[in-house]
């Protein structure tokens, strides 16, 4: 149970969150700012999110923060967001570091400058034997991306014979996705409004729990965060059984 909320049912495990991180621009509209100001503070959100996560124990927080279609936008909020990207590895990783959290993260990283893709390696590396929080972003992310790749790199090991195609099952699938290894996300949230996956991961969301809430991303907090966290223990996860199977267990 929670400190902060002694009454909070914990029915079901919660190990991994994941985000989509929605409503950056129509938070500035509203406020008559560039849609840049909205992704700084989207930043702001995600740093306590970051920080509730590490409070409320929860293994793995997965983040959609630049999906692969969001080259469309653009080329000036691009580049800003590139610059967030790069302003956000070089100052926020020491005090993730601190915090024992492991970054991560996941997409395809070719397509990111030189100068971001040395951030992420430096970042990753620094914090890979952290045993905190697994801390994914997910940065030129698809989730049919992700299930191309897996295919591909079996697919090779098939060629080459590494692999026999008879033993291709979803294990073996899980294990060439990005988050190979890693609990499956148990709760998705989407703020903004928004009731669409957007091509975030797919593969994994199979069993998941879906939130949706109005919020713009901006305006996220822990009091919203931890609403959504009691509304996943409330709910009863029955893959596949009946109600009746599982009070028998
Ligand atoms: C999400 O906020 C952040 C990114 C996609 C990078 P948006 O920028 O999509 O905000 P809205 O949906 O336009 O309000
Ligand atoms: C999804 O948000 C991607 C991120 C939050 C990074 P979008 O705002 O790009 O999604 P769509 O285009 O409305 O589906
Ligand atoms: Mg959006």
């Amino acid at each position: 149970m929670s400190a902060d909320n002694p009454t909070r049912s914990t029915g079901n495990a919660l190990k991994h969150v994941c985000i989509i991180m929605d409503g950056n621009g129509r938070w500035a509209k509203k406020r008559f700012m560039p849609r840049f100001a909205g992704h700084k503070a989207g930043l702001s959100a995600l740093r306590k999110i970051v920080a509730s996560c590490v409070e409320e124990k929860i293994e793995v927080l997965t983040v959609f923060a630049f999906s692969s279609e969001n080259w469309r936008r653009p080329d000036k909020e691009v580049g800003l967001l590139m610059e967030l990207f790069t302003t956000a590895l070089s100052r926020e990783v020491k005090k993730l570091h601190e915090h024992n959290v492991q970054l991560r993260v996941v997409g395809e990283l070719s397509a990111f400058s030189e100068k971001i893709q040395t951030l992420i390696d430096e970042a990753v590396a620094l914090t890979s034997e952290n045993t905190g929080l697994v801390f994914n972003i997910a940065a030129n992310y698809g989730g049919r991306w992700d299930i191309m790749q897996a295919s591909k790199s079996i697919a090779v090991k098939v060629q080459s014979g590494e692999l026999d195609i008879n033993d291709i099952d979803e294990n073996i699938m899980e294990a060439h996705l990005s988050l190979r290894g890693l609990p499956e996300p148990d709760l998705f949230i989407r703020t903004g409004g928004e009731k669409r996956i957007s091509n975030f991961i797919l593969w994994q969301l199979a069993y998941c729990e879906f939130y949706f809430t109005d919020t713009l991303w901006p305006d996220f907090n822990k009091k919203i965060f931890l609403e959504a966290i009691d509304s996943f223990h409330a709910r009863q996860r029955r893959f596949g059984r009946t109600g009746d199977q599982l009070k028998e267990e």
